[in-house]
C-alpha cells in the first residue's frame, strides 16, 4: 500500500531529492563541499526573495535549532524582545527566549486569534530597549498566516530588527524578506521545500550577522556568529554537518526554484488546499479559521460531533494517510490538521477526500 503524508512535516519528497541521498561520500572539509554549500546558500536567498544585502547559513538540526541559533546569539545584555505569540510555535519561541534570559514583552491574543497591531505599537513606544520583534510567519498549530508585512512596517518605523520563524512557510508562501522588512528568518528542508528533516537554515541581513561576535552566543553549537564567520571564510560549517542531507536540500531547492518555480509551487499548494477545503466543506466539516486567514498548506478541521480524533487518526493511518491530531485544547475538541506540503498533487488530494469521507 502506498502511504501518503498529509502532515505538516516530514513530507513526501520528489524522486530526484530521494536519489540525491545516494551521492558518493565526500568530506565537509573539501572544495567539493564548499562549492555545493555556496550554491545552497545562494538558492536559500532566492527562496526568501532576498537581495544581496542578505546572507544564508545552514544548521544541521530541526527547525528549533535554527530558531535557537538566532535567538541565543543576537541579544546583548540589556536588550529586550517583543514576541507575538498566538500558538504552539509562538510558545516555542517564548520558551527559547526565556531559556536564554531575554526579557520579553509578549503580545498573546490567544491561539487562532489575530494580533492587535495597536498593542504591538504601544509596547514598542513604551519599551525602548526592545531590539527585536519576533513572530511566526505561519503558525502551524492553527494554520494561520500572521501579518508579516504590517509587523515589518512597525519594525521599520521604530528602528527594530524583525525575526520571523518561517519554518512552515518558506516555499509555501512568498516570504519576501525585503518588502516585509524581515531582518532574520529561519526555515527547514522537511516541510514546504520538500527535502528531509534535519536541515535547517537561517537567512538574515549580512550587516546584522557580521556585527555578531561568537562570545555573544550563549550556546556552543547553535551560534549564529560562528556559523556566519565560518561560512563567510570558506563555505564550511563550524561543526561536522549532515553532509548527505545537504545534497537533498540542494536537490529540493533546484526542484522548487528551477523545475517547478517558486510561483508554480505556491500556486500548486493553493490549488491543492482549495480542493481539500472545498471537499471538506461539502462533507459539512467545520474549519478552525476563516479561509482568508489560512496558509496555503495547513487546514485545521473539526471532526463531526462524537468522532474521537485519536481513533480517526489511527483509521486514516491504516488506510495509508497520515494526518495530525490537533494540538493543545484543539485535541480535546477533536480537531485534526491536514497539510498539503511536499510532493502532493491535486489527484492525491481527491483520493484523500474519498478516504476521509469513509472515515468521518
Ligand atoms: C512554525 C514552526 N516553528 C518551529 C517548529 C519546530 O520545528 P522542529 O520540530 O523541526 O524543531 C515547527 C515544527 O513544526 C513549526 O511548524
Amino acid at each position: 500500500m502506498k502511504t501518503y503524508l498529509f502532515s505538516p512535516g516530514p513530507v513526501m519528497v520528489e524522486e530526484p531529492v530521494r536519489q540525491s541521498l545516494l551521492h558518493y561520500d565526500i568530506c565537509h572539509r573539501s572544495p567539493e563541499f564548499e562549492e555545493m554549500f555556496a550554491g545552497v546558500q545562494e538558492k536559500i536567498l532566492r527562496l526568501f526573495e532576498a537581495d544581496d544585502s542578505y546572507y544564508a547559513v545552514v544548521v544541521s538540526g530541526s527547525g528549533t535549532s535554527a530558531n535557537e541559533t538566532c535567538l541565543s546569539t543576537v541579544f546583548r545584555d540589556g536588550d529586550e524582545a517583543l514576541l507575538i505569540n498566538n500558538g504552539e510555535f509562538g510558545n516555542r519561541l517564548q520558551e527559547i527566549l526565556e531559556k536564554y534570559n531575554v526579557p520579553t514583552h509578549v503580545v498573546a491574543p490567544g491561539w487562532a486569534n489575530t494580533v492587535d497591531l495597536n498593542e504591538v505599537e504601544a509596547l514598542l513606544k513604551a519599551h525602548p530597549k526592545i531590539t527585536y520583534i519576533c513572530m511566526v510567519f505561519h503558525e502551524t498549530s492553527t494554520g494561520m498566516i500572521n501579518p508579516a508585512h504590517a509587523v515589518g512596517e512597525l519594525a521599520a518605523k521604530y528602528g527594530k530588527r524583525f525575526f520571523v520563524d518561517c519554518v512552515s512557510a518558506a516555499a509555501g508562501e512568498h516570504i519576501d524578506v525585503v518588502k516585509n522588512h524581515i531582518d532574520l528568518c529561519t526555515s527547514v528542508g522537511g516541510k514546504c521545500l520538500g527535502a528531509y528533516p534535519g536541515s535547517a537554515y537561517v537567512c538574515g541581513k549580512e550587516d546584522l550577522m557580521a556585527a555578531l561576535s561568537p562570545e555573544m552566543g550563549k550556546n556552543v553549537y547553535l551560534n549564529l556568529a560562528k556559523h556566519y564567520q565560518m561560512a563567510k571564510k570558506c563555505h564550511q560549517t563550524p561543526n561536522t554537518p549532515n553532509v548527505t542531507l545537504f545534497w537533498a536540500l540542494d536537490a529540493a531547492l533546484d526542484w522548487t526554484l528551477d523545475r517547478e518555480g517558486l510561483d508554480g509551487r505556491i500556486a500548486r499548494y493553493q490549488t491543492c488546499a482549495k480542493i481539500l477545503r472545498d471537499g471538506m466543506k461539502e462533507m459539512g466539516l467545520r474549519f478552525l479559521l476563516p479561509e482568508e486567514q489560512m496558509s496555503n498548506t495547513v487546514t485545521s478541521v473539526f471532526l463531526p460531533e462524537g468522532r474521537d480524533v485519536t481513533a480517526f487518526v489511527a483509521d486514516m493511518a491504516n488506510s495509508g494517510y497520515t494526518v495530525y491530531a490537533g494540538k493543545g485544547k484543539y485535541f480535546d475538541m477533536n480537531m485534526f490538521q491536514v497539510a498539503n506540503m511536499g510532493a502532493i498533487y491535486p489527484d492525491d488530494c481527491k483520493k484523500f477526500l474519498e478516504v476521509l469521507r469513509s472515515h468521518i
